[in-house]
């Protein structure tokens, strides 16, 4: 029987049309185990951000490894993952009764858990939980140094937490931060800033424990911070994302070594007119024009020759800088891009093509964009 559909037909990545997402599926569940195993050895849980990889097969990946649950950032995130994993948190307030809706219409079989800042979104969620009958935890976000999101100053957090604990229709469950100001975590201000990170939380639990409020859970963790988790007293889960794949910031700023880079994007080398440099087909819209956060420069660098790096982009070029290699390119080779900030990088693609051994299958990426899973649409 002659067939169409996308799954059934044999994938050659040395003939798939360029540029494609290709997951190396054997680095991928190594990066997962070793986050489990390390997490595992010091009694942290593992609680990964799938906004990385937006794709149900990872998260069951990483479920088989070993984590709790998921955290999420959209409503679709969730409505996706909600059919693989029971346990979600939504890391992101829900503001709004169309997110509240969404929210609350999530399979029952999902223990849900919210982590919000504002007294008004806690209330919101209260109200529309009970009208549910739905048991809804909320972590209380506290801004750890990254000024985004999170209550002010510990004083504020204990009363945040006492109206948690005090609001009908949702569960105060614990607190929450995000480091995602701590990036270099080697150098003396990446120790500066985790040692002023440990003492905040530590403080904080203090005076959540003097004021009868102590939490359950203490939900933290980047990737750049992740492999130092141990030494932040109190956590108890830790939410790491890009570690599933890694990319150049997570490489150059030591937090992940080359055999931990899982994902690039395969292109073709399209123009070798210009000297000194090589044009591939993959450009701001295959790749993400991303700022590189760790020493060093450029938007993207060669998988095996990480001296090529990407210097510039168009919109569906990407311009190759040739001078510090011996490697001369043909038009039509082809080449393995790790992108500088992998997650935004997904969010472009249509779909993965996973790799292991000589298979090549093709993973959806399912909870790309923003309206409901179930295809109704967004009013
Ligand atoms: C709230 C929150 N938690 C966890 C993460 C995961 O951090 P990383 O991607 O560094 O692993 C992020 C990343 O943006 C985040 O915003």
């Amino acid at each position: 029987m002659r067939t169409d559909r996308a799954e059934d037909m044999e994938i050659s990545l040395a003939s798939v049309e360029t540029p494609a997402a290709v997951l190396d599926v054997h680095r991928v569940r190594a990066n997962a185990a070793r986050a489990a195993a390390y997490l595992k050895e010091h009694g942290l849980t593992w609680r990964p951000h799938v906004k990385t990889h937006k794709s149900r097969r990872v998260t069951s990946l990483q479920l088989e490894a070993g984590a709790v649950g998921v955290t999420v950032a959209t409503l679709r995130e969730a409505e996706v993952m909600s059919t693989v994993c029971d346990d979600i948190l939504l890391a992101y307030p829900p503001v709004g009764e169309a997110k509240l809706r969404r929210l609350l219409s999530l399979s029952s079989r999902v223990r849900l858990t919210v982590a919000l800042d504002d007294p008004g979104v806690l209330r919101e969620l209260g109200r529309a939980a009970a009208l549910r009958e739905r048991r809804v935890g909320v972590l209380v976000e506290v801004d750890a140094g990254m000024r985004r999101v999170g209550v002010q100053g510990i004083p504020a957090a204990v009363s945040m937490a006492r109206l948690a604990a005090n609001t009908p229709g949702v569960e105060y469950r614990g607190v929450l931060h995000y480091p995602g100001h701590i990036r270099d975590t080697g150098g003396p201000e990446g120790e500066r800033a985790l040692g002023e990170l440990g003492r905040t939380v530590e403080e904080l639990l203090d005076r959540l424990g003097s004021a009868g409020l102590t939490p359950e859970v203490v939900s933290g963790g980047s990737t750049p911070t992740l492999w130092r988790s141990h030494e932040l007293g109190g956590l108890t889960e830790v939410r790491s994302g890009t570690v599933i794949f890694n990319d150049r910031d997570t490489r150059s700023l030591g937090a992940a070594a080359p055999e931990g880079l899982a994902f690039s994007v395969l292109a073709t080398v399209v123009s070798t007119a210009v000297p000194g440099r090589a044009v591939i087909d993959a450009g701001s819209k295959a790749l993400a024009r991303e700022p590189l956060r760790g020493p060093g420069e450029g938007l993207g660098e060669l998988l095996d020759r990480p001296e090529v790096t990407v210097v510039s982009m168009s919109e569906e070029h990407g311009i190759l800088d040739l001078s510090e290699s011996d490697w001369r390119p043909q038009v039509g080779d082809r080449v393995q891009v790790v992108p500088n900030h992998v997650c935004v990088c997904v969010n472009l693609q249509d779909r993965f093509l996973a790799v292991e051994g000589e298979r090549v299958e093709a993973w959806e990426i399912e909870a790309r964009g923003r309206g409901p899973f179930s295809g109704e649409p967004l009013v």
